[in-house]
């Protein structure tokens, strides 16, 4: 199969998974990027029987909408009982690294405002140790070059993602050369650098349901 198909199938087991929490006063959450997108694109044809999603960006914003399903802000929302989004990177706790579309920030609100996060992934995304893909920090413009001094310091190798300005305004750092023995307090230490909004380690909120696609068809985890 292809990474695409394998894509699919996990949108297509995600859906399976959603469907008896839906009902007519339910708004669920919902991720970035292509795996998120196919998820999109298969919940159009539920679009009756739920209220609508919160969307971790501008982008799946606007694709839920072309479906016509109602989107809205999470401060109207509250507790969503379910969030799907893929992920760059998952490990056998279900700890992952997010963020290579830039949608970090939000994703990471969304998954924390939410009872259930399946994550929809292919097979390549899994790792035993997180850090082969590169870990996206998302900083405020102005302390850039100061929180990547303060990366190089803990061993990464951060670089500047020229061209790409979050949904908030704000500029991403891509961590190389840092493999991470412990996301958890990994995670909490990035958070307390000043200027940084948000890492892209989810490990402290990790996801509570993995659907991977495999060669052999889409296996669960938790
Ligand atoms: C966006 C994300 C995505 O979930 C992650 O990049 C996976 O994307 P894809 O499904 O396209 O591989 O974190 O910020």
């Amino acid at each position: 199969m292809t990474q695409d198909e394998l894509k699919d199938a996990v949108a297509a087991a995600a859906i399976d998974e959603i469907r008896p929490l839906l009902g007519s006063q339910i708004i669920i959450g919902v991720g970035t990027g292509s795996t998120a997108n196919r998820f999109i694109d298969r919940l159009a044809a539920l679009r009756g029987d739920f209220r609508g999603a919160v969307a971790s960006s501008e982008a799946t914003a606007k694709r839920l909408k072309q479906h016509g399903i109602d989107v809205f802000e999470l401060n109207e929302a509250g507790t969503l009982p379910v969030y799907v989004d893929g992920a760059d990177e998952i490990n056998d706790q279900l700890e992952m690294i997010k963020g290579g579309g830039a949608a970090l920030t939000r994703e990471k609100v969304v998954a924390a405002g939410s009872q259930r996060f399946i994550c929809i992934a292919d097979a390549s995304k899994t790792t035993s140790i997180l850090g082969g893909f590169p870990l996206p920090v998302e900083v405020i413009p102005m302390a850039r070059s100061f929180v990547a001094r303060e990366l190089v310091k803990l061993g990464a190798d951060p670089v500047y993602r020229e061209g790409t300005v979050t949904d908030n305004g704000n500029q991403i750092l891509d961590c190389y050369e840092f493999l991470i023995d412990d996301p958890k307090v990994m995670e909490a230490r990035l958070n307390n650098i000043p200027g940084v909004v948000t890492n892209g380690l989810f490990a402290l909120r990790g996801a509570d349901l993995l659907l991977l696609g495999t060669e052999n068809g889409v296996e669960r985890k938790e």
